[in-house]
């Protein structure tokens, strides 16, 4: 028989295995069947029969997600989640309309391990904008993007050219956390889209930087790797003029990398020229 100490034991060694596989942060008491609640969200497709025998109990689950204003059925089909969002988000008028319109957007699944939107941080009458990935544990808990190591070297960076969060709008491309600081998915990427393109058409910055290969690729459309984009202006239309987004390296990859800070550096001072009309 299992005395208790073995089973404490049996459980100690299953949360070093979970830790040693990556895992670095508990995001509920109980496991979530996500394709399961994705299923209830849907219409029902047939008629329903009558059943002799109860549906079988379904694992527990975590209490419905708070009504949603839209976007439900969008968790399983993130082509219309971002038809949608694009519609939606296009109808807002201000920034503060359009952070209310993602609070209540249920279409990206992340929202639901996330423990806060993170929207922006800075001020979003600053001529330069910059966009991020995601948010990490950090941003997730304060609500605020950059929060981490990553935007302590984005701090000292911006204030080398003489910027600093009064004089900077900074923002994601995904508002939410992916968990265990993962990648966000192709979809998920796809789905938060709309927002921060009306993000950055409200805003409406004279410069766009974009920190990393996914802010680059989704916001630009090139293909190219970030070593070969970084460096460069691409041309960045907004509600009625265009403007320019320039495309450097993530800082936290250049805390992975920190010989390569001198090409990060290199682009801050482009960052600085084209702000004092060099570049
Ligand atoms: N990395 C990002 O891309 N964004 C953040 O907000 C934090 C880390």
């Amino acid at each position: 028989m299992t005395s208790p100490a073995d089973y404490d034991r049996d459980l100690i060694s299953l949360l070093d295995f979970h830790v040693e596989a990556g895992a670095d942060a508990a995001l509920d008491e109980r496991p979530h069947d996500r394709f399961g609640e994705a299923e209830e969200r849907q219409p029902e497709r047939r008629p329903s029969v009558p059943r002799a025998e109860p549906a079988p109990a379904r694992a527990p689950s975590r209490p419905p997600p708070p009504q949603s204003t839209f976007g439900q059925s969008a968790a399983a089909k993130p082509g219309e989640a971002a038809g949608d969002a694009r519609a939606r988000a296009a109808e807002t008028a201000t920034l503060e309309e359009l952070e209310a319109l993602l609070a209540g957007f249920d279409g990206c699944p992340l929202k639901f391990t996330a423990k806060n939107l993170v929207f922006a941080d800075g001020n979003p009458a600053a001529r330069v904008m910059f966009v991020g990935e995601a948010p990490g544990a950090d941003e997730d808990r304060v609500g605020k993007p950059f929060m981490g190591r990553s935007g302590q070297l984005l701090d000292r960076m911006m204030a080398a050219i003489g910027l600093d969060r009064s004089s900077a709008y900074i923002a994601n491309i995904v508002p939410w956390r992916p968990p265990g600081n993962r990648n966000p998915t192709p979809q998920e990427v796809s789905v938060c889209k709309p927002f921060i393109e009306r993000q950055i058409e409200l805003a409406d910055p004279d410069l766009i930087v974009c920190l990393g290969s996914p802010a680059t690729q989704t916001l630009t459309g090139t293909k190219d790797g970030i070593l070969k984009a970084r460096g460069r202006f691409y041309p960045y239309r907004l509600a009625n003029r265009e403007v320019r987004a320039l495309a450097t390296l993530h800082p936290a990859y250049l805390l992975r990398q920190p010989v390569q800070k001198r090409l990060g550096w290199r682009d801050f001072r482009l960052v600085r020229a084209a702000l004092d009309g060099k570049a």
